[in-house]
């Protein structure tokens, strides 16, 4: 993309290489939500944390991280899924050449005072979260995304404060230098972004209601052998053409 010319005399910022964040509000029935917290609550079975009581339950840690072979929410998952494809190709994937894998899927409660720590996903290459509830205040607990890097703070560690020289209010510093982003949940909102980037979740600061959502890993891989021709170089085939070792 040609940059635009600058008006003589003017500084002009332009940005480049944006991180891609996808956005979804999708239709949810109150009923079909409901049915979904309540499974999720029995899937618990009584565990309140992760296990340290700071911390959100999270289903990949107990047990609970295959969401989309579960009758109750099946039918969702496939509808995240194929929003997912469709961030794909808002990136400019070419859907025929590429397959898209769920690896895991779990949900996360955070009661009162719980966080997530900051943390991604180094074993899938797109993260999803889908909210089951919120009102779009953040009270339950934003998501908080941060930059992959910083790279107009020009001096590194300047972007997250400590009363150095950017100032952090300033409309310049929140085009330019922001040290994080903080993502609101509201029921029925799907969020998509590449699974290398560090995310947390913020405390929840409501104390009659608890935080409910869905995570997805989401793995690409070739077509599967025969369906796409050889695997492009960096992109690994199919894992149904891997072949396992004997112990
Ligand atoms: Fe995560």
């Amino acid at each position: 993309m040609a940059a635009s010319l600058p008006s003589p005399g003017t500084l002009q910022l332009q940005p480049l290489f944006p991180l891609a964040l996808g956005l979804v509000q999708v239709a949810c029935d109150p009923l079909d939500i409901a049915w979904q917290m309540q499974a999720i609550r029995e899937l618990q079975g009584g565990a309140g944390s992760n296990p340290d009581p700071g911390c959100a339950w999270t289903g990949d840690l107990n047990g609970v991280w295959q969401l989309q072979n579960h009758p109750t929410f099946a039918p969702l998952i496939e509808v995240l899924c194929g929003h997912a494809r469709a961030y794909l190709q808002g990136l400019g994937f070419d859907p025929t050449r590429v397959a898209l894998h769920i690896q895991r899927c779990w949900p996360v409660v955070s009661e009162a005072g719980q966080v997530v720590g900051r943390h991604h996903h180094p074993n899938a290459h797109l993260s999803a979260i889908y909210y089951l509830n919120g009102d779009g205040s953040g009270r339950s607990g934003c998501l908080r995304l941060f930059p992959p890097r910083q790279a107009n703070e020009l001096v590194p560690g300047l972007a997250v404060g400590h009363g150095g020289p950017i100032r952090p209010e300033s409309a310049a510093a929140c085009q330019w230098n922001a040290p994080w982003f903080d993502l609101a949940p509201r029921a029925g909102l799907l969020v998509l972004f590449p699974a290398g980037v560090d995310h947390a979740v913020l405390e929840n600061e409501d104390p009659d209601d608890s935080r409910f959502s869905i995570s997805l890993d989401l793995v690409l891989t070739a077509p599967k052998a025969g369906e796409g021709g050889a695997p492009p170089e960096y992109l690994a085939p199919h894992p149904g053409d891997w072949q396992e070792l004997g112990g």
